[in-house]
């Protein structure tokens, strides 16, 4: 059985990866709106992957027994300046998501809450593929620039990423 606190972390998780799922899918919408279809691509199936890990964790909450909750969802940000901007946002989002997992495992593992830690295991593994890949495309622009060419290549680079 969840303690009281942990269930309302674990609520608040879910509403974090709903707004992580919405956040990628606003800049998937940016970036095809400026005709970079690539990354708009690659964002779009990103945030279906949000969407996911928010359906994992509202299930285990409700597979304990508790009462899974969807609170208000904060409206993302709708402005950028270029897909560095984008990126530099997404690689700093999932930063801060990794800190609120291991704040979760901390949580769990200091309540004796094996189960859950369990669970949390996959996320925390999750999140070190995540901050590896954003990282990895952030270097990508770093090298390659966004002048002339190089934004075409970035975009089609970015595109071609598989994220399953
Ligand atoms: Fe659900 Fe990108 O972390």
């Amino acid at each position: 059985m969840l303690s009281e606190n942990l269930l309302q972390k674990l609520n608040e998780q879910v509403t974090r990866e709903f707004y992580a799922s919405n956040l990628y899918l606003q800049m998937s919408a940016w970036c095809n709106h400026n005709g970079l279809n690539g990354s708009a691509k690659f964002l779009r199936d990103h945030a279906a992957d949000e969407m996911s890990h928010m359906h994992k964790i509202f299930a285990y909450i409700q597979d304990t027994g508790a009462l899974a909750l969807i609170d208000t969802i904060e409206k993302p940000e709708i402005n950028f300046a270029n897909i560095q901007d984008i990126f530099n946002k997404t690689y700093k989002h999932e930063k801060m998501i990794t800190a609120k997992i291991n704040e979760l495992v901390d949580i769990a593992l200091n309540e004796k809450d094996f189960s859950t830690f369990n669970f949390l295991q996959w996320y925390v593994a999750e999140q070190h593929e995540e901050e590896k890949l954003f990282k990895s495309i952030l270097d990508k622009i770093e090298i390659i620039g966004l002048d002339g060419r190089g934004l075409f290549m970035i975009d089609r680079e970015i595109g071609n990423i598989s994220i399953h």
